[in-house]
């Protein structure tokens, strides 16, 4: 267990953007032997491979293929992207003639006031001009370089009252005492580069804090970016691991869930789609063929879920709560927000069972709705059926959160298990599981 907790944490200390998470993801497949195929390629694929595609370089595809013939493919979704702030335009801006703040806008839905008073740093992806075109290249500063201080309880009396924070006044970083400061110079050098050589680029705010397991049981692991970067991390433990596949086992990293899914790396995108497709192809599975196997297939969206708040546990349903360390969470919504509905919870549960990981069910307290996942988005494009699932953690979009040691593990076993459970639709909403 401590292992596999160092394992993410050194996962999400890897990936401060999604396109270091895609890199960091990209990098544990290899290790595994995946080979990398790409979009713009036609695709030569043997029985019992193993290979990912990325696109954007922030979505990341890995899959391994069974042996013997298959009828479905089991397909595990996460999300790469977290809430932030995103770097605006020339990057700085001066007050009062000294200080020089760095001018951005939020990515997602971050909870502010948990991005001040801590060591904040940049990282994204620089486009550098070269001989014969443009390339990308990672950037991560990987050192303290910025903080947004709070105001002084002095002049923001009622600062624990509640009060408002605007991105534009409130969330500006300090980034230096010199107010001419060129953050983007400053880049530029530390990536050993030409300033004039980068023609665009995409630089985020990260919390450099490293995640910790805590708790007098050590029950607790809180960190940046757990959501959905500890499913995404399970995602892809399981899809290495998995033994013995009766199906296609596809592990989904998609980039832009925080913004809605809707670019082209996105859950609501035909990356998915295309890759299913092309796998059928290649594997020799004609248009009908390959109708059939999709109409067999199963979806498992991954994105965490909310415990029940201990300061506020009136915002949760009291029955129907979900606890930190109590296992994986099944997420139920009756207009549908979340994809899980009896067949598919059913299905997922009985694979859990099967692998004696435990699961717990949960639905918003009915009058405060709550967010919504990559299942339906999916969904549009590739419709099979889709149960949505997470981990219960706290504090979610803050820039630190905080989630049950002990689940970690039940994530890993249950989408292993998942994987290996070679599933097949016998009929409408029917299912074969054979273990
Ligand atoms: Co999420």
């Amino acid at each position: 267990m401590e292992k596999l907790h160092q394992e993410l944490l050194d996962y999400i200390s890897a990936s401060p953007t999604a396109f270091h998470a895609a890199s960091a993801s990209v990098h544990l497949l290899r290790e595994a032997g995946f080979q990398e195929l790409r979009e713009t390629e036609p695709w030569r694929l043997l029985p019992g491979g193993k290979y990912f595609v990325t696109r954007n370089l922030s979505s990341v595809i890995a899959f391994r293929l069974p042996e013997v013939d298959y009828r479905a493919f089991q397909i595990v979704a996460a999300h790469l992207d977290s809430p932030c702030y995103k770097l605006k335009g020339k990057g700085a801006a001066a007050c009062g003639g000294k200080y020089a703040m760095l001018d951005t806008e939020m990515y997602g839905g971050a909870i502010s006031a948990s991005w001040m008073d801590r060591p904040l740093s940049v990282a994204g992806r620089l486009m550098l001009k070269t001989e014969g075109g443009v390339k990308p290249v990672l950037f991560d500063a990987g050192v303290d370089m910025l903080v947004i201080p709070n105001l002084c309880i002095h002049f923001n009396r009622g600062v624990n009252d509640g009060k408002p924070l605007r991105v534009q006044s409130d969330m500006m970083p300090l980034y230096s005492l010199q107010k001419g400061a060129d953050i983007k110079a400053q880049v530029a050098q530390m990536a050993g580069v030409e300033p004039a050589d980068i023609l665009a680029e995409e630089l985020y705010v990260y919390n450099r804090m490293p995640g910790t397991v805590w708790g007098p049981e050590r029950e607790f692991i809180s960190a940046p970016r757990l959501d959905d970067l500890e499913c995404a991390f399970s995602a892809l433990k399981a899809v290495i691991e998995a033994e013995n596949l009766g199906n296609p086992a596809v592990a989904c990293l998609f980039d832009n869930e925080e913004v809605g899914s809707g670019t082209r790396q996105g859950a609501d995108s035909d990356f998915l789609e295309t890759v299913l497709t092309r796998i059928d192809r290649a594997m020799g599975k004609g248009e009908e063929a390959h109708e059939a196997v999709r109409a067999s297939s199963f979806l498992v969206s991954a994105d965490n879920a909310h415990a029940v708040h201990p300061n506020h546990p009136e915002t949760a349903d009291q029955a129907n709560g979900v606890w930190m360390n109590e296992g994986i969470v099944i997420k139920f919504s009756g207009n549908q927000r979340y994809t899980s509905d009896a067949v598919s919870a059913a299905v997922f549960r009985a694979v859990c069972e099967k692998a004696g990981v435990p699961v717990q069910a949960f639905y918003n307290h009915s009058d405060i709705p709550g967010g919504s996942t990559l299942g339906h988005l999916s969904g549009r494009h590739v419709s099979i059926p889709s149960v949505d699932i997470g981990l219960a953690q706290l504090a979610m979009h803050s820039s630190w959160e905080t989630a049950g040691a002990k689940d970690l593990l039940s994530m890993v076993k249950g989408m292993t298990a998942f994987y290996e459970a070679a599933l097949f639709s016998g009929s409408d909403c029917a299912w074969n599981i054979m273990a």
